[in-house]
């Protein structure tokens, strides 16, 4: 069992597959170019799979794939498919853009969810979000999962004057679809231009939907980050995630591995515990695993949104999103 001094167990794990992307979305990558890692720091295959070995004999129940985009790895469809042998649940977090080729492999190794990251449903703002063209290829994939009876959440980072008007939107596409849309509060990272009055609060998107629907909420699982909501008649649902304005550090379980094989405790931790140097060189990983997520802080994130209006999140010291994977 992985568990910090706070007593919360630590039974899911994230694993980025790659700081890479095929979009280059603003809130997610620093605006200067950035340069992608090169194959040689990135865990290989067998790597990831000896390193997530570790952890579910440690008591890991779930495991997701982030990227950046994790399908844009070469060797993705090898990952999944020996990490799909582990006795975990194995989720994946997307863009959307590569489901149907890598379709069979998720079916082939298990994996019954997919969240999909998805911010508008206007073609033309995808276009000008992403700098990619490819809105209607990831609506089709989103088509394919269904069809596949694999179970679909959209991940809609809300930010006010660029798709705060769409709330209404993706909460119509529900009443025949069943979907879960989870709209997130925007989160400040490293180079990625947030301020306060970008973010569109828990409370300011739930009055949001209050204006057009009648929505009750639905008992959540103990460590959801999502506060969840039903709409009667609708077959899909929809989901707050609200790390700013109101945080669920106190039930966190999570730990993430990032693609250069480094262990983060938390979000927003800015300490890493370098594992993919220990396992190179033959040295204990299980310890350091242990030492990183005892010393896992109280609510970092918590903390973080507790005077948002004052934040400046230039000052913050962590990656950029698009390395840590979210
Ligand atoms: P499940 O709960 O497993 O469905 O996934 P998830 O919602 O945690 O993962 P996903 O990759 O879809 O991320 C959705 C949003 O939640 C992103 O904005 C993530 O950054 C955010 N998120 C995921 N895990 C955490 C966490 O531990 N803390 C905080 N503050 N935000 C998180
Ligand atoms: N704030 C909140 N969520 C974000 N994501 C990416 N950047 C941010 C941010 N700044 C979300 C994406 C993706 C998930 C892994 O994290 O929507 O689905
Ligand atoms: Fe856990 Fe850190 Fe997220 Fe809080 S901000 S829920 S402690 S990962």
């Amino acid at each position: 069992m992985i568990a910090d001094s706070f007593g919360r167990v630590h039974d899911y794990l994230r694993i980025s597959l790659t700081d890479n992307c095929n979009f280059r979305c603003f809130y997610c990558m620093p605006e200067e170019e950035y340069d992608f890692s090169p194959a040689s720091r990135l865990m290989q295959t067998d790597e990831i799979v000896q390193l997530a070995r570790i952890f579910v004999e440690q008591g890991v129940k779930k495991i997701r794939l982030t990227g950046g985009e994790p399908l844009v790895r070469k060797d993705a469809a090898e990952i999944i498919a020996a990490l799909g042998k582990l006795p975990v649940e194995l989720v994946i977090t997307t863009n959307g853009t590569r489901i149907t080729e890598m379709l069979p492999t998720f079916l082939e190794a298990g994996i019954k969810t997919v969240n999909i990251s998805l911010d508008t449903l206007q073609p033309e703002k995808f276009l000008l979000i992403t700098r990619r063209d490819l809105f209607h290829q990831v609506r089709s994939n989103i088509e394919l999962l269904l069809q596949h009876k694999i179970t679909v959440k959209i991940n809609m980072v809300v930010m006010k004057g660029l798709n705060d008007d769409e709330i209404k939107d993706f909460i119509d596409w529900t009443k025949h679809n069943p979907i879960q849309i989870r709209f997130i509060e925007f989160m400040p990272f490293s180079g990625n231009k947030w301020t306060s009055n970008k973010m569109c609060s828990l409370d300011e998107i739930l009055a949001t939907i209050a204006n057009d629907f009648t929505f009750l909420p639905v008992k959540a699982e103990p460590h959801d980050t999502a506060k969840s909501f039903m709409i009667p008649g609708h077959e899909g649902s929809f989901a707050v995630i609200s790390t700013m304005t109101a945080p669920f550090c106190s039930t966190c379980n999570r730990m993430r591995l990032t693609a250069d094989g480094k262990l983060k405790n938390c979000l927003f931790s800015d300490g890493e515990t370098d594992l993919l140097s220990a396992l190179r060189n033959k040295e204990a990983v299980l310890p350091l695993i242990h030492a990183s997520i005892w010393s896992k802080k109280k609510e970092l994130g918590g903390q973080l949104g507790a005077h948002f209006e004052q934040l400046d999140a230039d000052a913050i010291k962590n990656r950029s999103m698009i390395t840590i994977g979210g």
